[in-house]
This record gives C-alpha cells, structure tokens and sequence, in this order.
C-alpha cells in the first residue's frame, strides 16, 4: 500500500445513439451475423454520425464521472484523453475538452497508446496525484473507430464500434491499492496500424485511393498478442502488488474479442465470471472500451467498495497496461 493513495471518485460513460448490427454490415459485406457472433462475441456496435467528433463524446462522458463525484470541471488539474482517433492532429482533443468543461484550471493532454491508452492515461495520471501534485485528474477514453475504418473489409469493420467512458481520480482517504504495469514491443507495429496520414506517409490522392488512411491488421497474430499479454500482464501485475489473481473481484479487460478472454481466462484458472465483458453490444471501442466496461459495471451493481478491480489493455504499438485499483476508497 502506498503511504499517499489514489481512487476512482466518479465513473462516466457515451455512446452515439446508432446501432448497426451484425445484419447491418452483412447488407453490404461478405460476411454474416453467424460468423461475426461465433469468432468474435459481437453482435452489434455503436456508430457516430458525421456530426460528431471524439471530443463530443469525451465531453458527454467526462461530465458524468463529473456528475457521479459531485465535483466541478473548475476544480479540475489535469485531463488526459486516451484516443488514436483526435478531433484533430492538433491541437489535441483533451484541448478541446477542457473547454468545452470549462475545466480553466486544467492542463490537458493527449495520450495515444491505441487500445491500451485508458491504462496508460490512469497510470499516468494517478502518479500526479499519488505524487501530491495535482488532487483531481480527469481520465478519458475516447475513439470513434468507424472513422479509421475501411467499410469494405470484412475482417475489420465487423470488429470495432465507437464510444467514450471516463473516471476522475482523486486522492483516497482509505488506504487503497494502486498499482500499474505499462509495456510495449514496436517490433510487432506493422501488425495493426493505420499507414497514412503521418509524417512517414503522409496524405495524397493515392494514399486516399489505395484506403491507406484506415486501419490494416494481421489478426491471427493480433489474437495470439492479446491472449498471451492478458495472461502475461495480469500474472506480473498481481505478482508485483503482492496479490493472487484470485484476489481481483472483477477484471475489466480491452473489449476485443470474446474469444480472447476466454482463453485468458481459462490459462489464468480464473472463472469467466470474473471479467466484465460488454463487447456483444458494443465491438472494440479502442481507448473507451475499458472504462465503457467500467461504467456498466458499476452501474449495474457488480463493483463494490474495497474491491480490488483490474483494468488490462492492450492494442497496437504493440502496447499494453494493467492498473490495480481499489474500488471506493475515498
Ligand atoms: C479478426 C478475427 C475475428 C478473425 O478470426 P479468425 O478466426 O482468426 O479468422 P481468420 O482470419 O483465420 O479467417 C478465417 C476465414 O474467415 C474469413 N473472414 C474474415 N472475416 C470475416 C467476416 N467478417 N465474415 C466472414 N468471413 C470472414 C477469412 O477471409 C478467412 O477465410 P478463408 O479461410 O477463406 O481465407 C480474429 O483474428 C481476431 O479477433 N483477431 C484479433 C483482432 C483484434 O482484437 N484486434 C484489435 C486488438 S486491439
């Protein structure tokens, strides 16, 4: 236990209104919602109309962690917004969620750790709190992945949805645990990775022409990845804090593919019950995905105080995170 601890004092969720199903897609993909529900648990996602950016739904989520610790956007230090899909290259989105919050104390910043970036943004945030910099740090996640992806390949678009989900960090009165891992291997980034649009490829008639600009995967490999890491990343974590695996009272894991947890979850010996998982109805939100998860399970009663939760991420880079926390310790 930390001498100085750090806690979750609100939990926040967005998702557009659209659903798009799996028929939805199969109207005008090669593929079927027998496939789609069979490989990977999805069965439907949530898809941002052209009015909307990732800031608006970062915005959405963030007033209602807000809301949940009856705390102000003006007492706010710090806002990290996870996402590999900004608004904009610049400035960043957390930029423009701190204004449209009216958050005027804040500093903002973006972090872009792809799937793993809500584990990196709490991480990260909670060492300026646990240093005793900053009191009151707004983590969001936040990806509108229809944007990045390419409609007409089917062993993509059926995967990923968009949403937003935030949580407000805080000092914790009660001793809490707070404990993260963070880890990277680039030698694995050709393997899901947008190649245009940045300074090593950067936009043209013929990048747009050849659908350069969204998401290319190799998911085999990117399947093999998140099992090994879910297993790999936990095991460290929990061996790290001192605990046993069967110490976590919920794992809230990146919504990828059902298939990956249960493998994880079957490797690890821990019952499948003990993760919170919410891809049916949502696909992979990327950044969000996690603290999507977080909110719903909170919300419908499954979080109780002085749980020990375990946040685990991972995404291209390749990236991952896993961050222990105790739940209500405030
Ligand atoms: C993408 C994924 C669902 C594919 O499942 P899979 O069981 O590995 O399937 P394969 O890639 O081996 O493809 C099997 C067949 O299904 C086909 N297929 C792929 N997508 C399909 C779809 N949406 N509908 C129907 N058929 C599809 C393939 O073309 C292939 O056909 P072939 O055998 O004739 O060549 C799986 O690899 C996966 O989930 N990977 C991880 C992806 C991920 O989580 N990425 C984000 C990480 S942050």
């Amino acid at each position: 236990m930390n001498e100085r601890s750090v806690t979750v004092l609100g939990v926040g969720a967005a998702v557009p209104d659209r659903v798009v199903t799996n028929d939805d897609l199969a109207a005008f993909l090669d593929t079927s919602d027998d496939w789609i529900a069979r490989r990977t648990g999805i069965r439907q996602r949530r898809v941002a109309g052209l009015e909307m950016a990732t800031s608006d739904l970062a915005v959405r989520a963030a007033w209602e962690a807000l809301q949940g610790a009856g705390a102000g956007a003006g007492n706010l230090d710090l806002i990290l917004v996870a996402t590999s899909t900004p608004d904009h290259w610049m400035p960043s989105t957390a930029a423009l969620v701190q204004h449209a919050l009216g958050a005027t104390r804040a500093g903002a910043l973006d972090v872009n750790a792809a799937c793993a970036g809500f584990t990196y943004a709490v991480a990260t945030g909670a060492q300026f709190v646990l240093a005793g910099t900053y009191r009151s740090v707004l983590v969001i996640g936040a990806d509108l992945m229809s944007r990045v992806v390419d409609w007409s390949d089917r062993s993509t678009a059926v995967l990923f949805g968009d949403g937003a989900g935030a949580v407000l960090l805080g000092a914790s009165r009660r001793p809490a645990l707070f404990h993260s891992i963070l880890g990277a291997d680039g030698s694995g980034a050709h393997l899901l990775e947008i190649p245009a649009g940045g300074s090593r490829l950067p936009p043209s008639s013929e990048t747009v022409r050849d659908r350069l600009h969204s998401i290319r995967m190799q998911g085999r490999e990117v399947f093999q990845f998140g099992v090994n890491i879910l297993v790999r990343s936990l095991r460290q974590a929990t061996e790290e804090a001192g605990l046993q695996i069967e110490d976590l009272a919920l794992i809230i894991p990146h919504q990828a593919n059902i298939r990956i947890i249960q493998s994880a979850a079957e490797r690890l010996g821990v019952p499948l019950d003990r993760f919170w998982a919410n891809l049916d109805r949502f696909g992979n939100t990327s950044a969000a995905s996690i603290p999507l998860a977080l909110a719903e399970a909170v919300s419908s009663g499954r979080v109780h105080q002085g749980d020990v939760l375990a946040f685990v991420g991972f995404g291209a880079g390749l990236t991952w995170g896993v961050n222990l926390v105790t739940w209500g310790g405030e």
